[in-house]
């Protein structure tokens, strides 16, 4: 049973209902990452610019929802950011963040929609590589059930590799969403590419939504965006960067238009 907490709870900031994206009911939806908006702000610790005023124009440009990162050493999003972004959206939020206790407490404050879990070194630049899922069953497995219980579904952020997907369902995720680097690192190696497919069809074939993302833009998210099966992308750097080229929301509606473009028969 879905043990979902009364609205009324003073513990909940926000109980989240998906806006507008139901209606589009996109074959493929674009979550827009707004991390590396709040990098820029973090350059000089003021206020501008606003990533939650940057998600709604990604909103109102077409983005189907929005990821944000809630790292432990706060390096782009900071807390009041997402508290913000939950009360705002009118889209669905993806809350990304590492399985810790910090971060469970604040998922279940916020609700989001949607939770994806992703391994999380101090020292990293970005996100390295997927979840290690069988090293971290146990962590993994209370974090799905706090989650579920808090009516929030989960994605696991994992390597399009069988084992870690096998691993992710018998978890009972919600959702993987498939590491898209190796892919984005060699687009013009066709078994990348075969690997991102041949995990969509095994999570599929389990029962698992399949989401995929990082590093992905223009220049190489349409054959990922062609693979049948993948119902969520996500995107962040490349947008923000182009954005400074072209401004935000033509930046979300170009890599849009690439991906309906390969979907399309
Ligand atoms: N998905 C996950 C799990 C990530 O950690 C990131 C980066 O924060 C992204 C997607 C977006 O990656 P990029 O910024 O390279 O588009």
């Amino acid at each position: 049973m879905n043990d979902v907490p009364e609205a009324a709870d003073p513990n909940v900031i926000h109980r989240h209902t998906p806006g507008k994206a139901p209606e589009r009911a996109p074959l493929l939806r674009l979550f827009v990452n707004i991390d590396h908006v709040a990098t820029v702000r973090q350059a000089r610790r003021g206020l501008a610019p606003d990533p939650v005023a940057a998600a709604q124009l990604c909103e109102q440009a077409g983005a189907d929802g929005i990821t944000a990162h809630l790292r432990e050493d706060r390096r782009h999003i900071q807390d009041a950011d997402l508290i913000r972004l939950a009360e705002t959206l009118v889209t669905p939020l993806n809350f990304e963040c590492a399985a810790t206790p910090e971060m469970l407490a604040l998922a279940e404050r916020l609700r989001p929609v949607e939770v994806t879990l992703v391994p999380e070194r101090r020292e990293e630049v970005t996100t390295e590589g997927g979840l290690a899922v069988r090293q971290n069953v146990t962590v993994l497995a209370e974090a799905i059930t706090r989650l579920r219980a808090a009516g929030v579904r989960s994605s696991l952020f994992i390597d399009a590799d069988p084992d870690a997907i096998h691993a992710a369902a018998e978890l009972g995720a919600d959702a993987i969403e498939l590491h898209t680097g190796p892919y984005a690192h060699a687009p013009h190696d066709p078994q990348r590419l075969a690997a991102l497919r041949h995990g969509t069809e095994l999570g599929r074939s389990l029962g698992l939504a399949v989401h995929a993302g990082h590093g992905l833009s223009v220049s190489n998210v349409g054959p990922v965006a062609a693979i049948p099966g993948i119902e969520e992308l996500n995107i962040g750097h490349s947008i923000i960067s182009r954005a400074l080229f072209v401004g935000l929301a033509e930046a979300v509606r170009e890599v849009r238009s690439v991906m309906q473009s390969a979907r399309l028969p």
